[in-house]
């Protein structure tokens, strides 16, 4: 944890973050979209650093969805290169920070070579105390349910499980999620009110923040201005006011 903990009030425990408007931001500099994908990157870079000085525990970004495969080959491309330089050159600054690095997803639709890399950036930062930073890669959250039910219904089949006994902690055990718990915080930059298959289950009773920024433009100080937005909300699961810790 850092010396410049800004903020003093509960600070959510997981902030999950849908990183749009890389494209936009490139396009309106007149440069090509992946140029966005780039300097994205080092909005990266400045989240996960402010995320673990702030005290946050667990940061989940979105960084490839399933559908983006549908992109132009060159724009995957560029992202798959990205993503394996990242996973390259970020690993000194992951353990200076103490950051343990997770991904979900269905991560044997990456190329080989960055699925060895994943690999060993997770077993690199194992033992890191700090902020558990995931990657969500070729992620879809449908898929994700669709390989929960499987798992779900194979033990079943193996009588390891009564189906009349599932229930919500069996569903969240059997995601990509399940050693996470649910993000208290939803962030979408670039103004778009969408959540993109992102997280659905887990996301139930998040409270959601959408920032107008681009996220090449989203800064350390609109991240704080998200946690102090979150800490401004009240949180009711359902309940009322009066009963809301009970
Ligand atoms: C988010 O930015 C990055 C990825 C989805 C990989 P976009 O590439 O979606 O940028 P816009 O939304 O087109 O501006
Ligand atoms: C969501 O952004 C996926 C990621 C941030 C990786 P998209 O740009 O792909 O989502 P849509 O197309 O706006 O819904
Ligand atoms: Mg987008």
């Amino acid at each position: 944890m850092g010396n410049d903990r800004e903020i003093l009030n509960e600070i959510p425990k997981h902030v999950a973050i849908i990183m749009d408007g890389n494209g936009r931001w490139a396009k309106q500099r007149g440069m090509p979209r992946i140029m966005g994908h780039q300097k994205g990157v080092d909005t990266i870079r400045e989240i996960v650093r402010t995320a673990s000085d702030q005290g946050v525990r667990y940061l989940t970004l979105y960084a490839f969805s399933k559908e983006n495969w549908n992109r132009p080959k060159d724009e995957v491309g560029f992202l798959m290169n990205l993503l394996s330089q990242y996973l390259d050159l970020e690993i000194k600054e992951l353990r200076k920070n103490r950051v343990r690095f997770n991904v979900i997803g269905r991560i044997e639709d990456l190329p080989g070579q960055i699925q060895e890399k994943i690999r060993k950036t997770v077993e690199d930062t194992k033992n890191e105390p700090g902020l558990l930073l995931t990657l969500a890669l070729s992620y879809s959250s449908r898929v994700e349910m669709i390989d929960a039910i499987k798992k779900l219904c194979e033990k079943v089949v193996r009588n390891e499980l009564n189906y009349s006994e599932i229930n919500e902690d069996c569903v969240s055990r059997a995601l990509y999620t399940a050693n996470l718990p649910d993000p208290d915080l939803l962030i979408r930059t670039s103004g778009e009110m969408r959540v993109s298959n992102f997280l659905l289950w887990q996301i139930s009773y998040a409270e959601i923040y959408v920032s107008p920024k681009f996220w090449p433009d989203f800064t350390k100080e609109d991240f704080l201005e998200a946690l102090k937005d979150y800490q401004r909300r009240e949180r009711r699961f359902g309940r009322t006011e009066r009963c809301k810790s009970v």
